[in-house]
């Protein structure tokens, strides 16, 4: 039986440690439905060549739809010696046409063109699940964004107190790598949209095939047109588990962000107890698990990536078995994906911002610095000049453990001496709020409350377009 699919030159079965090391029906198995549906294609284009009578395919047709039943409902399922899901779904197939009808099915298909094909179509039907779920992350987020109003928050660059931004503005840039994230999958889709069904094993086939035809009927608007190419290529797995990873870091980078603002020393924003976990020794805790899960699994889903790389870096360029080694990574992928995505669309969604201490911490730290040297420049004050001016301020806030705002008038004066008419200089307090220095970064792109909304309504407007 285990000789079904090539028995003619050979004496004896696979060793049982070949069979073991060989077997790849506990992972490809979800690929059936796929395959069942290239069988069904695939018959078509027998019967459209003349190779199966209008009789032999209708039994066929039926056949494969026995099958599908018998595959949905766990009646038929892959035994022991079965190597791979094509060649249990073939015994499967045989076992309700007998060898006869059924064994006129493999005729010009090799499993290579075979697998090529359901990968694809695999990956494309989870990249519109993976975009939808990235959509709705990013929508909870635009909401967030939507509901932090005017709150102005220590904006930080090297972890250090920069300048202050919206709340909004900060939530808003993890928007968009998103965003870009579902338009990689949409233009990659774009490239994986061609079949390579009918080029056999390498060089295509002898039986004057349409592959049109079957790439029309498993979704796909054109046939991949270098059958080497179409059997051994897989960047398209490889871009398509770059993207993952791609999300999986997004997600670590906000994850990062999340976990800090939600220490003790930051308290900037509360989780749900629902989307929190406890501790089995200390009652007080309360963790970010959600997020350190995605921090973790970014670290496998950038795993899975790397591997296949390393599978595909030297293989010469037609089908070699290294190539089964694709799906794995992917299965792996879209398995964490699409548990990690509900559960921190759910943590975002309901976390709760401490607006107050937000906006009360926004202006430490100096980091209304900037704009003392850029209110002094819009008062003439060259830029060198000014970028001293304002740190010699820095200085003697830092000096008595104050902020820019305790300096006083005399102060001001003095240090603007130089450059500066005592009554303007005093005026440098109309910059010394955050919400006067977001206001004043109003800039396309800038956290200024008008741009951080024109923003907002931008995002809207591309996530419709996705
Ligand atoms: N299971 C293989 C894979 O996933 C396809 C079978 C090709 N095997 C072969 N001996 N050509 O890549």
């Amino acid at each position: 039986e285990h000789l079904a699919l090539w028995g003619g030159r050979f004496s004896s079965g696979p060793s049982p440690e070949l069979a073991r090391l060989s077997k790849s029906t506990q992972f490809d198995w979800r690929l059936a439905d796929d395959d069942i549906a290239g069988s069904r294609a695939h018959a078509r284009a027998l019967g459209h060549a003349g190779l199966l009578t209008q009789d032999e395919l209708a039994r066929m047709e039926a056949a494969l739809d026995e099958l599908q039943r018998q595959v949905d409902s766990g009646e038929f399922a892959p035994i022991e010696d079965d190597e791979d899901e094509a060649t249990a779904l073939e015994r499967g197939l045989l076992a309700i046409t007998g060898d006869e009808l059924g064994g006129k099915l493999r005729a010009g298909r090799s499993r290579n063109d075979q697998i090529a094909t359901l990968i694809r179509m695999w990956m494309r039907r989870k990249a519109r699940v993976i975009a939808s779920d990235v959509l709705d992350l990013c929508d909870a987020l635009m909401a967030q964004a939507n509901a932090a109003g005017k709150t102005v928050m220590p904006g930080r660059t090297h972890m250090q107190h920069a300048q202050p931004v919206l709340l909004a503005h900060q939530l808003m840039a993890h928007v968009w790598p998103l965003l870009r994230d579902v338009s990689r999958l949409r233009d990659w889709d774009a490239r994986c949209d061609a079949s390579p069904y009918g080029s056999g094993a390498l060089a295509g086939n002898t039986l004057g095939l349409d592959p049109t035809m079957v790439a029309r009927e498993l979704g796909f608007s054109t046939v991949t047109s270098n059958s080497i190419d179409g059997t051994a290529a897989r960047d398209l797995v490889a871009e398509f588990a770059f993207i993952n990873a791609m999300i999986g870091v997004d997600l670590s980078r906000l994850s990062e962000e999340i976990i800090i603002w939600n220490t003790q020393e930051f308290a900037f924003v509360t989780l749900h107890d629902s989307y929190s976990t406890g501790s089995s020794i200390m009652p007080q805790k309360k963790n970010p698990d959600i997020a350190e899960l995605a921090r973790g699994k970014a670290g496998r889903l950038i795993g899975d990536l790397t591997g296949l790389m390393a599978t595909l870096k030297g293989l010469p360029t037609a089908y070699a078995r290294d190539l089964q080694e694709d799906k794995e990574a992917v299965f792996d992928q879209v398995d964490t994906l699409e548990v990690v995505l509900p559960a921190f669309t759910g943590m975002v969604r309901t976390m709760q911002f401490d607006h107050e201490r937000l906006e009360e911490q926004a202006p430490t730290g100096f980091a209304l610095a900037t704009d003392i040297a850029e209110w002094l420049v819009r008062n003439g004050v060259p830029f060198r000049h000014a970028h001293e001016l304002s740190g010699a301020c820095v200085k003697i806030a830092e000096g008595r453990g104050q902020e820019l705002w305790d300096l006083t008038d005399d102060d001001y004066i003095g240090v603007f001496a130089d450059f500066l008419p005592a009554d303007i200089a005093v005026q440098v307090r109309d910059v010394l709020s955050t919400a006067g220095s977001v206001a004043a970064r109003n800039g396309k792109g800038g956290t200024s409350p008008l741009r951080v909304r024109e923003q907002i309504g931008q995002a809207h407007v591309d996530t419709e377009q996705l």
